[in-house]
Order: structure tokens, then C-alpha cells, then sequence
């Protein structure tokens, strides 16, 4: 992170490209305005725009206008969020989202820096700063076809990497921190406390929904604690997921792991990462509990040993030292 700091420093006071690429919630919005505002541009718009929420042909006359009568229900002549950020920053998040057909206009309007709005004849030079952020992987996407690796390597000038929470260490007590006397301040000044036990069990969970879940835990925290934080203030998938079983009820299992991606469904899941890291567990597990024995993890896996040992060779499962 803090080299990070770093190179947002130094590229804010250039104009280049600038691509945040990180997992949902881990602060690229943030990091783009960091860079409008510390840039020579601060005075000038930062306009944001959202190229996975709305739809095609929309978006291009939102990006780059429309003249009067361009298609049916164009009664006005429309200034495109382009000519709008003229001299300061346009921020498009989640480009990896973008069509196919606007990732060749786009690439057009980077290049010549000029915008054809639709229906119109003539160009309009700009003067922009482009920030995009996707919590795609977009070399991934290049490899798959779905993004053009012609904009994405005039995308990536600048690439920044924002980590996932749960390999900041440290940063995440400091965020409590700040979180809560953020949270302090809009309700009235008390400052909840959190004892280190459970600071400790934060340390540990996952953090799926990265900067955005802990803010939100810490609010919820802050409202409806009486002053002090206890353990069944705590939802169950940060209590059991440092590998501690919850108590079953009715006899039913919870897999702590299982839980935790369930009940970030709703924000989509990668299905094939999701069952590869639970392969990986089952074989590790197999493996530590038989001191690395092939043979015997093989049984109790009920695999065969070639199919064990094809599969620890595929996946790179090495041994931890001790
Ligand atoms: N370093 C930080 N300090 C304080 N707050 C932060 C930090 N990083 C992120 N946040 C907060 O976390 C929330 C999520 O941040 P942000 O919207 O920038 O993430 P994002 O990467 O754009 O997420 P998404 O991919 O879901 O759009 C915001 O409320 C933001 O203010
Ligand atoms: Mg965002």
C-alpha cells in the first residue's frame, strides 16, 4: 500500500492513462479522485461514469454525445461526458465491462483525442485524463477475447494494483480505526470499543467484500452497540472463519468456508476458483493429516494415487515448511 501511495503521488501530476484494477470494494474509486485531486486537473471536473450499469447505446451517447435528431428521441443536442471532463479527469469504472463495439471508439477517441458524438459530422478535439478501474482481471479478458488488447495496452500506461484486504495485514487495525471514529463523529461523538479478541478474528476472516464490508460492519457496530462490541454482535462467517466449527443445530453442518461464499452470492462468485480452492483444501488436508503420505491420503480420499498425484502436480500444492 505504500508503495502504492507512492504512485499515486507521482503519476497525479502527469496526464497518463491511468488502470486501477483491484477486487470489488478495495478503494479504486477512491484512489481515482486521490488522483484528480492531487493532479494539476483539481480545479477541473472529475466526471465519473459507469460502464457496466448501463446499457450499450446509451452508453455511447452518455460518453460521447448525441446532436439533435441522431435517433428517435434525440429531441435535444447532448454534451457526452467526454467533452464534459474537457480539461479535467473522466473516470470510467468497470471497463472491463464494456462492449465490444465502444471499446473501438473508445480506443479511437484515446488515440486521437477527439470525440464524434452520435450523428454528428464533426469532431470535437478534448483534452482528458482517462482513469479506468475493472475489478476484472483485463489480462485475463484479453487472453479470453473479450477485451481488446490494443485498448487495454493503451489503457494500462500507468497500472496500479490494489491489494485485497485480507493481504494488507496491519491496515486492516488502522481501518478500524479510522472506521470508527468516522462512525463516532456521525453518531454523536461515542466511540465504540473493540476488544482484541475480536480484532484478532477480523485479522483472520477473508474480507470478500474487501474495504466496502468492514466500513459497513463498523457502522452497523457503531449504531447498534451500547459502547462495547461482543461476540454475538459478530456475523458467524467472520466467528468460524478462522477454523473454529460453529455449534451444529439439528444436526446440520456448517462449513465455515462454504457459509462465507454463500453469503456473498448475491455479489457473484467465480465458480471454477471456488471449487479449485476447495480441491486444494480437501488434498492439503488429506495430505497434512498423513505426514504427506501419497498412499495414504490417496485412501482416504478414495482416489486413485496417480489421480492424487496428477492432481498435486497440476495445482502446485507444495509442502509448508513446518
Ligand atoms: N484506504 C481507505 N480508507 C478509507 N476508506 C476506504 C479506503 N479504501 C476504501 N475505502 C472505502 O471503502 C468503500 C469502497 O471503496 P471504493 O468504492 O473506492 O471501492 P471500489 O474498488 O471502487 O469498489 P467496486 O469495485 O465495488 O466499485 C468506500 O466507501 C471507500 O470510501
Ligand atoms: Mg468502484
Amino acid at each position: 500500500m505504500q508503495k502504492l501511495y507512492k504512485m499515486i503521488q507521482r503519476v497525479a501530476s502527469s496526464s497518463s492513462t491511468v488502470l486501477i484494477q483491484g477486487e470489488s470494494g478495495t478503494g479504486k474509486e477512491l484512489i481515482a479522485r486521490a488522483i484528480h485531486e492531487l493532479s494539476p486537473r483539481q480545479d477541473h471536473p472529475l466526471i465519473p461514469v459507469n460502464c457496466g450499469a448501463i446499457p450499450e447505446d446509451l452508453l455511447e451517447s452518455e460518453l460521447f454525445g448525441h446532436v439533435r435528431g441522431a435517433f428517435t428521441g434525440a429531441a435535444h443536442t447532448r454534451t457526452g461526458r467526454f467533452e464534459l471532463a474537457n480539461n479535467g479527469t473522466l473516470f470510467l469504472d468497470e471497463i472491463g465491462d464494456m462492449s465490444p463495439k465502444l471499446q473501438v471508439k473508445m480506443l479511437r477517441v484515446l488515440q486521437e483525442k477527439v470525440v464524434e458524438p452520435v450523428g454528428a459530422v464533426k469532431t470535437t478535439k478534448v483534452d482528458v485524463r482517462v482513469i479506468a478501474a475493472t475489478h476484472k482481471n483485463l489480462e485475463k479478458e484479453v487472453a479470453e477475447n473479450r477485451f481488446r488488447e490494443d485498448l487495454f495496452y493503451r489503457l494500462n500506461v500507468v497500472p496500479l494494483h490494489v491489494p485485497p484486504l485480507r493481504e494488507r495485514g496491519n491496515d486492516i487495525l488502522l481501518l478500524i480505526d479510522h472506521f470508527l471514529t468516522k462512525f463516532a463523529e456521525h453518531q454523536g461523538g461515542k466511540r465504540v470499543e473493540i476488544a482484541q479478541e475480536i480484532q484478532e478474528l477480523f485479522m483472520s476472516y477473508r474480507w470478500p467484500g474487501n474495504v466496502r464490508e468492514l466500513e459497513n460492519l463498523i457502522e452497523r457496530l457503531t449504531v447498534l452497540s451500547d459502547g462495547e462490541v461482543y461476540r454475538e454482535d459478530i456475523p458467524e462467517k467472520i466467528l468460524y472463519s478462522s477454523g473454529d466449527l460453529p455449534p451444529t443445530e439439528g444436526g446440520s453442518v456448517v462449513v465455515p468456508e462454504f457459509a462465507n461464499i454463500v453469503a456473498n452470492l448475491s455479489e457473484g462468485v467465480d465458480f471454477n476458483h471456488e471449487v479449485d480452492s476447495f480441491e486444494n483444501q480437501l488434498i492439503l488436508s488429506a495430505l497434512d493429516s498423513t505426514g504427506w503420505n501419497k498412499n495414504k491420503a490417496a485412501q482416504l480420499l478414495n482416489l486413485n494415487r496417480t489421480t492424487l498425484v496428477e492432481k498435486i502436480k497440476k495445482k502446485g500444492l507444495e509442502r509448508m515448511e513446518g
